[in-house]
């Protein structure tokens, strides 16, 4: 049975789904569990796109163990320079080096001839060669691209030392046959091909993106890249949780498995949607919240009969438990920190301390604390960000008769400043004091409310996602009042933008 590398690209095709931008603490929290996953190889991010970028590289290459850690690079000697100063002390690294070649990009992009591609490219896996072992190399729009020029590039990039050839559905116009067939064509025209492993980038433009990979596996592909709840540039990647799915689900077709361990999938799912504000649709594959969830009579009674009747994937394959009653308001310090290192987090003490008063105003308010309540405490510390904007109380007034009021008191750079606002709901009023304290120009591009364990006092996370000077970051907060979840949600994304500033 062949063995499917995982090329996991969140934080970086992730990332540039709209409003998904993490700071390095949140990429770092994600790489770690992308590493207890079994990712072979983590895509960072992009170095010479931002600082922040090349720091994250840098942060993960030197703390995250047992990954590859990658950072991608066009095909330029500024970037590949700068990728090689972010990687240059992870022990394990590589550079992912990219040029298009569809005439169309070629034509109306970048306003190069197919000649001058292929020698860029070449020059430049030999650049990145001479910093790592280890170099991919993609042909941007591969699936638009002239097949038989498409196998010289790779051909000579192979020459040239890549150890991996990355197939970009870079659009998402392919289809499975079709894809397959190029994977095949690939293998076959390609004399060197025996020296790299053939790697594929799936879009999902069409929702074809977990279809074409897979198809791609069946013809010989050894390397997929994929990203967490499918999230990245437009309709996003191929989901990694599908993907592994499939190919644990249907060994019998694919006579190939992949290194993840699959009980880690619904955390990592978790994680990401908290960090990036990014919700899973309901009836999302495998990780979605009905995924598991069977409505039907007859589905029931063949289940309670016997669980193969409609079950083709174990929830505890992938980490889902039913939920539980975990703690409550007498458990003591080390029955949290016991059931966060059980749940697959590691808190410095310091976070600990601070996670677990925060746990027992909960437990205050909220009788039964769940698994989900307590990622939801941890993600808020592993979001922390410099604290220009300080919530120090807030009281609002709404009712049916009622102008709906919010008076808030907001700590700014050390200052108490407060705010009377009104508004069309609750929220609207506490936006507007916000505004009004702050002086924001930022625009709202999201606001989302979800509560995340059942009950009238279960925790309610609100994600916002802002938009200041064409870029966009997400925050979020969570409170047994939405209200006050949703003033930590905005206050958290302010926060953000402001230490980006800085
Ligand atoms: O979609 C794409 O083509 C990419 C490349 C940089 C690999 O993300
Ligand atoms: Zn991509």
């Amino acid at each position: 049975m062949r063995t499917i590398k995982i090329f996991d690209t969140t934080l970086r095709d992730g990332e540039q789904s709209p409003g998904a931008s993490m700071n390095v603490g949140e990429k770092l929290q994600v790489a770690k569990q992308l590493a207890r996953l079994g990712a072979d190889i983590i895509e960072a991010g992009f170095a010479i796109a931002s600082p922040g970028d090349f720091e994250a590289i840098k942060t993960i290459g030197g703390e995250v163990e047992g990954p590859v850690i990658c950072s991608l690079a066009r095909a330029k000697e500024d970037d590949i320079r700068r990728a090689w100063e972010a990687l240059k002390d992870a022990p394990k690294r590589r550079i992912h080096t990219f040029h298009s070649t569809s005439d169309i990009h070629l034509k109306y992009q970048f306003r190069v001839s197919r000649e001058e591609a292929l020698k860029r490219s070449v020059e430049m896996v030999r650049l990145a060669k001479s910093f790592v072992e280890d170099v991919e190399f993609s042909p941007m729009d591969a699936t638009r691209t002239e097949v038989s020029y498409l196998c010289e590039v790779v051909e000579a990039v192979i020459a040239a030392g890549a150890l991996t050839v990355n197939v970009p559905d870079t659009v998402g116009y392919g289809i499975p046959s079709e894809f397959g067939a190029l994977i095949r064509t690939i293998r076959e025209k390609v004399k060197n091909i025996d020296r790299a492993v053939i790697a594929v980038h799936c879009h999902n433009d069409l929702g074809l993106a977990t279809a074409n990979s897979l198809s791609a596996v069946l013809n010989g592909a050894g390397q997929i890249e994929c990203t967490i709840n499918g999230i990245g540039e437009r309709a996003g990647n191929c989901s990694m949780e599908e993907v592994v799915m499939a190919l644990r689900t249907r060994r019998d077709i694919f006579d190939a498995d992949t290194g993840i361990r699959t009980e880690e999938i619904m955390r990592a799912s978790r994680l990401v949607t908290k960090i990036t504000g990014m919700y899973v649709q309901p009836n999302k594959a495998i990780v979605g919240a009905n995924a598991f969830a069977h409505e039907s009579g007859i589905h029931q009674d063949g289940l309670l009969k016997e669980k193969s009747t409609y079950e083709i994937i174990r929830p505890e394959t992938i980490g889902l438990h039913k939920t539980k009653f975990v703690l409550g308001k007498h458990s003591g310090r080390h029955a949290f920190r016991t059931r966060l290192n059980e749940l697959g987090y590691s808190l410095s003490d310091e976070e600990i301390n601070h996670a677990f008063e925060r746990f027992k105003r909960l437990a205050d308010q909220k009788k039964e604390i769940y698994d989900e309540d307590l990622e939801a405490l941890v993600a808020e510390e592993y979001t922390t960000v410099p604290e220009t904007y300080h919530l120090v109380d807030l009281f609002v007034s709404a009712g049916m008769n009622q102008r709906p009021t919010a008076v808030l008191k907001l700590k700014v750079n050390g200052e108490m400043i407060e705010k009377t606002e009104h508004g069309d709901g609750p929220v609207d009023a506490v936006f507007g004091a916000i505004v009004s304290i702050t002086g924001t120009k930022s625009r709202l591009l999201k606001y989302e409310v979800k509560a995340i364990t059942g009950g009238t006092d279960a925790l309610g996370e609100v994600a916002v996602s802002l938009e200041e000077d064409a870029k966009s970051v997400s925050g979020h907060g969570s409170d047994t009042d939405i209200i006050i979840a949703s003033a930590k949600a905005y206050i958290n994304a302010l926060n953000k933008l402001a230490a980006r500033k800085k």
